[in-house]
């Protein structure tokens, strides 16, 4: 692994927003244990229309359960009113940028229009612009897909995103209906690049620090990275990009470490232990990626029932089975 990239800047690194992953538990504990990230983009809220907003709902979003990392809010919405409202109240609670998202795949969002079904709606995505723009106290930041079912949505929407104040367009070069699948169309995302007149962030598929590198010499005028899913597995991956280098020793340990510290925190805030064992089978289902030869352990934990159970099949595969891949 060497950066052979042509593309000197420091880069910029994004945690990526994961539904049900990089929750303010997880960022913050993240932040603890691992170096690399400058900030986060927080997975989406649902925007609730004109309904008064409780400080409840904002729970995960509150500046003092967010110590670990700058984070930039992200709202699900086709509304520009239910939006503004939202945004606004979060910016009042001292967030200065707040991000759309007009990127999600899942049918049951697209099919209302939501996230990228909004692609292929030129005119309504220019109306919310409208409509938005001139009301927000804070920044607006974009994050979108190439389309929802064809690459050129995107082509079509970037001269509209030109026309409006928006500080960076976040970029994952799938269409929704790809979901995850395929191979990242880096070709379509250098047309955007070359259309776009805000700064753009790549995202998608950086599953190593040669997969960044062949990106960043790809695209040297890129400065600003985001790292979702692959971090999630190879929580060191932000730190080997930074610095260049193959981190540390004892990273099982460390992982063992880090997964304990993330046991303890759910303990304290997640009520009933069946919550408690499914969000850690849920984060163990990615950190089993990053190890070698890991089905039969990830079969015993599946399994385990108690808190009890999953603190032994856990510990066990640190101390005993875990084997690095990376
Ligand atoms: C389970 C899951 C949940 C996600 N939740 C969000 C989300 O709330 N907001 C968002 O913008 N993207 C979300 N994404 C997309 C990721 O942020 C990212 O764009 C995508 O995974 C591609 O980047 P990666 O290859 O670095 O993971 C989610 C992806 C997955 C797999």
């Amino acid at each position: 692994m060497t950066p052979t990239t042509t593309n000197h800047h420091t880069p910029i690194l994004y945690m990526g927003p994961i539904r049900g992953g990089t929750d303010h538990i997880y960022r913050n504990t993240f932040a603890d244990h691992f170096d690399g990230y400058d900030l986060a983009v927080a997975p989406f809220i649902n925007c609730i229309g004109t309904n008064k907003i409780r400080r409840k709902y904002v729970k995960g979003l509150l500046p003092e359960n967010n110590t670990g990392m700058p984070v930039i809010p992200q709202i699900l919405s086709k509304s520009a009113e239910g939006f503004v409202l939202l945004a606004n109240y979060l910016t009042d609670m001292g967030y200065d940028t707040i991000n759309w998202n007009i990127g999600c795949p899942y049918p049951q969002v697209a099919r209302k229009q939501r996230g990228s079904g909004l692609l292929p709606h030129t005119d309504k995505i220019r109306q919310f612009l409208d409509t938005a723009i001139p009301k927000l106290h804070g920044d607006l930041t974009i994050k979108t897909r190439l389309g929802r079912e064809h690459k050129d949505e995107l082509f079509t929407l970037i001269p509209v995103f030109n026309e409006y104040p928006v500080k960076e367009i976040i970029i994952h070069p799938r269409t929704g209906k790809q979901m995850y699948e395929g191979i990242p169309d880096v070709e379509a995302f250098e047309t955007c690049l070359s259309m776009c007149k805000h700064p753009v962030v790549y995202n998608g598929d950086i599953r190593t620090a040669d997969d960044f590198y062949r990106l960043s010499g790809r695209f040297p005028t890129i400065t600003r990275w985001m790292i979702g899913r692959w971090a999630l597995v190879d929580p060191y991956l932000p730190m080997v990009i930074k610095t260049g280098k193959e981190s540390t020793t004892n990273k099982i340990e460390k992982m063992k470490t880090f997964h304990d510290d993330l046991y303890n925190q759910y303990t304290r805030v997640l009520h009933g232990p069946s919550h408690i064992i499914d969000r850690m089978k849920g984060l163990m289902m990615s950190f089993s990626l990053a190890f070698k030869e890991n089905k039969k352990a990830l079969k015993k934990i599946k399994k385990a029932r108690t808190p009890e159970q999953y603190e032994a099949v856990v510990h066990h595969f640190f101390d005993e089975e875990a084997v690095w891949k990376y």
